[in-house]
């Protein structure tokens, strides 16, 4: 079969480009299989498709079929979404955003591993997670010398590359061949006692070289394909999220007044979601000027922000464009290659260099307590949501760690400040700042107990205030009114009362 794209420079690996039917027949039942991937972004799209063909096709025999999947991050439809509807996946990590694989992991029928992002790759290097029998990655080209020019993300790809027995490519025609030069793959990387330190000191520094190597010999087969990203589109910023974001405007202003800040601020890190987007659309038409970016994803306000001039330069792992976004970068994508930079999930959002560059981490929670302990996975403390992602990476490095959301979900049946977090993620010593519509508080210098009344009078809701309240003062009276007082059989009351009757409210 030869190419159509176009895009397959060496000669030798002409002879491997097979239909994606015959590409995904090398990958065996029960085996580990490294896929691309990062938000909807650069994730393989015809051979996992295929492979779920052959899953249910195997399924129809009676013959059990599934594969351990290990991406970046979360991927699109055509991989985590048709893999998990034939039930082919058996474990998956290290985050998923995915509505069946969600399904199929609350129900006990897929094994997650919820890890954080820059921990993925040195892990894989440990062992202790198996070995890694295939790799199958989306790639924009490969070069006449057999070097691999990287998609929208690079994520793992690296690793995976490296790790794998064997490796299957996707080439990618519809990826914007003005990709090519923008990513910076570092191969510096060891695990102890052999790490060095990472010379990087700026966002916009470069310590790698734009392609992947990959041993030719481990190439089994190549698969053309022209399939678009896929992302949902942002929902437009409502009431609550234009006021998180000024809130939160209004607070870094007051930063740089003080001179906690450069009137640049510190490089962004921005999370997933809407509000964090509402954010970035938010510091387009702020005060800051020349402010840079290092981050994990580089989503629509990104854009808006570069476009802006306010922004000079986003260092990232993956874009996670809305289609509309997605397009208007494609048409544009020269005009942009110089101010934005992809790198290996495990550089992008390196412990190392988040505390070296201070950035400014903002992520969303799902609840918070009234210490200011942070849960932004778990639903009831038991339902998983997404996963950590990279807010762990981020926010225990950070210069100043933000959490936002909105004070209450479901209509308001549910209270986003509860007395104790069913489910903990992000440590009280990890939260600098909680931001609701209500308001914004400062917990820096501040004790649990101060941390409580802050919290309280600031981010919950009016609603739900009076319940904090009386739970705050009836904890300081009771036995365990110490250090952080607590009602122990009455912390998770609000919890029940929603399972029980449907609103956090008492009836
Ligand atoms: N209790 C119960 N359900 C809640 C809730 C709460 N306290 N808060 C939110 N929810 C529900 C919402 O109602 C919504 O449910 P639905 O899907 O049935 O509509 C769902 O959780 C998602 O909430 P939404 O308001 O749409 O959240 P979001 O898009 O702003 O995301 C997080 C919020 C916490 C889920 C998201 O930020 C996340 O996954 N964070 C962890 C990973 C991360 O931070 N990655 C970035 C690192 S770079």
């Amino acid at each position: 079969m030869s190419q159509v794209s176009g895009r397959i420079h060496n000669r030798a690996l002409l002879g491997r480009v097979m239909p994606a039917g015959a590409a995904a027949a090398f990958i065996e039942p029960g085996s580990t299989v490294g896929m691309s991937g990062f938000t909807g972004s650069g994730y393989p799209k015809a051979v996992p498709m295929a492979l779920a063909h052959r899953i249910e096709a195997a399924h129809a025999s009676g013959q059990p079929f599934s594969v351990k999947v290990w991406t970046g991050a979360s991927t699109g439809p055509e991989l985590d979404g048709a893999l998990a509807q034939v039930n082919g996946i058996e474990l998956r990590l290290p985050y998923n955003s995915d509505p069946v694989c969600r399904e199929r992991i609350n129900r006990g029928e897929m094994e997650y591993l919820d890890m954080h992002l820059s921990q993925v790759a040195p892990m894989a290097w440990q062992g202790f997670l198996g070995p890694l029998d295939t790799a199958v990655i989306e790639i924009s080209g490969i070069r006449e010398d057999g070097s691999l020019i990287p998609s929208s993300s690079v994520g793992n790809n690296k690793t995976w590359l490296d790790r794998a027995r064997r490796v299957i490519l996707e080439v990618n025609a519809w990826q914007n061949p003005a990709l090519d030069g923008m990513h910076d793959i570092y191969y510096g990387t060891a695990l102890p006692p052999d790490r060095k330190p990472i010379m990087l000191t700026r966002p916009d520094d470069r310590i790698g070289v734009p392609h992947f190597r990959c041993d030719p010999d481990k190439i089994v087969a190549i698969v053309e394909t022209a399939s678009p990203d896929r992302n949902l589109p942002f929902a437009p910023a409502d009431a609550a999220c234009r006021m998180i974001a000024g809130h939160l405007l209004e607070f870094l202003s007051h930063e740089v007044a003080r001179g906690r800040m450069p009137a640049a601020l510190l490089p962004l890190q921005s999370g997933v979601g809407n509000i964090a987007n509402a954010v970035l659309t938010g510091l387009a038409s702020g005060p800051f000027h020349g402010m840079t970016a290092y981050t994990e994803v580089i989503q629509d306000g990104m854009l808006d922000l570069l476009d802006s001039g306010r922004l000079l330069v986003a260092s990232a792992t993956a874009f996670s464009l809305s289609p509309d976004a997605a397009n208007d970068l494609n048409s544009r994508m020269e005009a942009f290659r110089n101010r934005l930079i992809l790198r290996p999930q495990e550089i992008s959002n390196h412990p190392e260099l988040i505390r070296r560059l201070g950035c400014i981490a903002m992520n969303g929670l799902i609840e918070a307590d009234i210490y200011g302990n942070v849960n932004s996975t778990h639903i009831m403390g038991s339902r998983i949501q997404n996963g950590i992602g990279g807010s762990g990476d981020f926010a225990r490095n950070a210069f100043l760690s933000v959490f936002m959301t909105p004070s209450t979900a479901k209509g308001g049946a549910i209270s986003a400040i509860v007395p104790h977090a069913s489910h903990v993620d992000h440590i009280t010593q990890d939260v600098q700042v909680i931001v609701t519509e209500q308001g914004l508080a400062d917990l820096r210098g501040l004790s649990p107990r101060r941390r409580a009344r802050v919290i309280i009078d600031r981010c919950a809701h009016p609603t739900y205030r009076p319940l904090l309240q009386d739970y705050f003062a009836r904890a300081l009276q009771g036995s365990y009114g110490l250090q952080s007082p607590m009602l122990l059989d009455e912390a998770l009351a609000f919890h029940q009362r929603y399972c029980a009757t449907g609103s956090m409210l008492s009836s």
